[in-house]
């Protein structure tokens, strides 16, 4: 099991992206065979045009990993743009990716019902990320990926443009060049919710952040919306988006507790929340004091990423060649890196 994941450096990651993205990828690098984990800069330049501030946002993605348990001596950390020849990789697969396979992804599906038809203010960058993320995926002949819900698509695509790549290229023999890979999606965290109910996500400002202050955190846990029960009020935890995000950080005899306490009326909403924070500010601490240890060590951190960027390179680089050769260009030029 080779797994790969990447996450965009676009603002600190909320508890969207640490249950659904970031946990689960710290988890799976005991069981999986090599762990690729990756700092999509590229990709965030789909939005971003503030090059201090994405040169900032990576460092703190690399920083939260390591602050949440990603070990480097069991995953490979880097960060994309280390890996320039990505580029040529995406072309390879670009040159067979029909516009309709990207134009039914929801990123550009999304743009086109808010900018209509005119395509200037649509990127070609946009139009097109979902072949550099196929490019990731491949690079490293990963098998598993895990995803959040909404990138289950992307990974179909990419599977996708394989099976393209070996009709076209290989006389359709699988396994030819690039793995087929396949999405992992953790039913159990699949959509967190936000302080209004609706999914977490930065685009809807309902987002708390894993590394808020306790105090801004506490502040924003008591801004989620609930039904209007008074405190006497026998309650439904299975309704309720504070016990949903409570079951997200508690253990079971925990959950069993503070469920009791809902059906049986007599707490409040506030209590509830109280509940949640303590259990959230418990399992963020340790990470909050390693990611203050780490920050005094950047250099410590460059090299981590730099380490990891020589070894997912490597791999890329035997793709490349296996490819290139495929499709009949030289097979010179990549087999006498120049790094
Ligand atoms: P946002 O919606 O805040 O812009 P991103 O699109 O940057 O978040 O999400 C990065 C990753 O985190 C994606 O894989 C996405 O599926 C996952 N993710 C984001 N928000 C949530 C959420 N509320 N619940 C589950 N997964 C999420
Ligand atoms: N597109 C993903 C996101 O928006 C990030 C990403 C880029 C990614 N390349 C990837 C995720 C490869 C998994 C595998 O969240």
């Amino acid at each position: 099991m080779i797994v790969l994941s990447g996450i965009k450096p676009t603002g600190r990651p909320h508890l969207g992206n640490y249950l659904a993205m970031l946990r689960p990828i710290v988890e799976l690098q005991d069981q999986a065979d090599l762990s690729y984990v990756f700092i999509a800069d590229y990709h965030a330049l789909t939005t971003v045009r503030d090059g201090e501030q994405l040169r900032q946002d990576t460092i703190d993605m690399a920083l939260d990993f390591l602050a949440i348990g990603l070990d480097p001596e069991k995953s490979i950390l880097y960060r994309q743009s280390d890996l320039p020849e990505l580029h040529e990789l995406a072309w390879l697969l670009t040159v067979l990716c029909p516009m309709g396979l990207l134009e039914r992804c929801v990123a550009f599906k999304d743009a086109k019902e808010k900018f209509g038809d005119k395509g200037e203010k649509i990127l070609h960058g946009l139009f097109a990320y979902p072949v550099l993320m196929a490019a990731d995926i491949l690079s490293v002949q990963s098998t598993h990926v895990p995803v959040g819900r909404d990138q289950i698509q992307h990974v179909e695509v990419t599977r996708d443009l394989v099976n393209k790549f070996h009709h076209h290229f290989c006389k359709g023999r699988e396994n030819a060049v690039f793995t087929l890979p396949e999405a992992t999606v953790r039913s159990d965290v699949a959509v967190v919710p936000g302080l209004d109910g609706r999914k977490m996500s930065k685009s809807y400002n309902n987002t708390i952040g894993l590394f808020e202050t306790p105090k801004k955190a506490r502040k924003l846990m008591n801004k989620i919306v609930t039904d209007s029960k008074s405190i006497e009020d026998p309650k439904d935890p299975d309704t309720c988006k504070v016990f949903e995000l409570y079951k997200l950080f508690a253990n079971e005899e925990q959950q069993a507790e503070l469920a009791a306490r809902y059906r049986a009326g007599g707490m409040g909403y506030g209590e509830a929340k109280g509940a949640l924070f303590e259990v959230f500010d418990a399992h963020v601490t340790p990470f909050r004091e390693k990611r203050e240890a780490l920050a005094q060590d950047l250099d410590a951190v460059e090299d981590i990423l730099l380490a990891g960027a020589a070894r997912a390179r490597a791999a890329l680089r035997t793709t490349l060649d296996k490819a290139r050769d495929a499709v009949g260009l030289s097979t010179s030029p990549s087999s006498s890196p120049s790094s």
